[in-house]
């Protein structure tokens, strides 16, 4: 049987709806070993920062139950470097490269896609409005639905590329965050980025990370993931990416039912660098024991 994966996110089409999700994947080259990049969806790159960045000092990554807390920081190599040596290979690629973008600053973020848009070989860019702004006191534009909105617009403003917004669970409407990013202008959403969480150890009672706090990501996240999507795509016009905490195939298909366009897989990466190509292969399989001819026929089938 013929099985159709393809997705068309209206701004982009994807051939499955499985992406390498930001910050657990490189610059993607990084697994050229592990993947075929012509059977996954596409990749979402490290955030950039417009300079180079060391991250946080170490302890910076702590294994949880079933999830791992990270502190990484934002390490990387900045726009100039990226567009320079990083770029041209993954215009190589014969996947969908989505640059996840980070600022410090609004004119950070501008910045970051102003350089950016000057490049070929970038498909969309994914806003982590998740930064803490240097200059409201750490601040994090995804934490308020105004804050969000005027970034979202800045960003549509100064680019020629779709703009995903990618939000944060760290709030208590995320309806309102995501009806924010949509009428800022913004091409689809992508959810969750981590769980703002803590570790602690009993023998030193010190925090595990020496940055003391970290984002909660892998398989301990996906139900609340999972609410959050379906409540985002119900509310919402524009498509939705649903990540956290997938593993397996019925994971993203469980993102697919409550309304997600395409998903992405990362803390799943660390365990096992093949496993969106593994995924992708395992949602075909799904697919043709059901009888299902095309992937788009589960999306938003969700039944109350
Ligand atoms: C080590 C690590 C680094 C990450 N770096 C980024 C990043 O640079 N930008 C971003 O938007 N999200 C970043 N994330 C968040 C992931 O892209 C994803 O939203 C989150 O981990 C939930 O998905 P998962 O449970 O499949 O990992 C990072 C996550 C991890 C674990």
């Amino acid at each position: 049987m013929m099985i159709d994966l393809s997705v068309d996110l209206g701004f982009l089409k994807l051939r499955n709806p499985v992406l390498a999700a930001s910050g657990t994947f490189g610059y993607g080259l990084e697994f050229a070993p592990f993947i075929d990049f012509d059977k996954i969806g596409g990749i979402v790159v490290k955030g950039l920062y417009f300079g180079p960045r060391e991250g946080n000092p170490p302890p910076r990554l702590v294994e949880t139950t079933g999830g791992l807390i990270n502190a990484i920081g934002l390490q990387g190599v900045g726009v100039e470097k990226f567009s320079e040596e990083v770029l041209p290979k993954l215009r190589e690629l014969d996947t969908a490269v989505i640059v996840n973008i980070c600022g410090a600053s609004d004119e950070e973020y501008i910045q970051v896609i102003e350089y950016l848009d000057r490049q070929e070989g970038v498909d969309a860019y994914e806003l982590n409005i998740s930064c803490p702004n240097v200059e409201k006191n750490g601040f994090c534009p995804a934490l308020d639905p105004d804050t969000t909105g005027a970034l979202v617009k800045q960003a549509k403003a100064a680019g020629r590329r779709p703009i995903i917004a990618k939000l944060s669970p760290n709030v208590t409407n995320i309806v309102e965050i995501a009806r924010a990013a949509e009428d800022g202008g913004a091409d689809g959403i992508s959810l969750i980025n981590t769980l703002l969480a803590m570790a602690v150890d009993v023998e030193t009672r010190r925090p595990k990370l020496a940055n003391i706090f970290g984002g909660l990501s892998g398989p301990a996240i996906k139900p609340i993931a999972l609410r959050m999507t379906y409540q985002v795509a119900t509310a919402v016009n524009i498509p939705v990416i649903g990540m956290g905490g997938i593993m397996t195939a019925a994971d993203a298909i469980e993102f697919l039912i409550v309304g997600a366009k395409a998903v992405q897989v990362g803390t799943a990466n660390f365990i096992d660098p093949a496993s969106t190509m593994r995924i992708a292969g395992e949602m075909k399989d799904f697919c043709e024991r059901k009888g299902i001819k095309k992937i788009t026929e589960l999306i938003g089938t969700i039944k109350i």
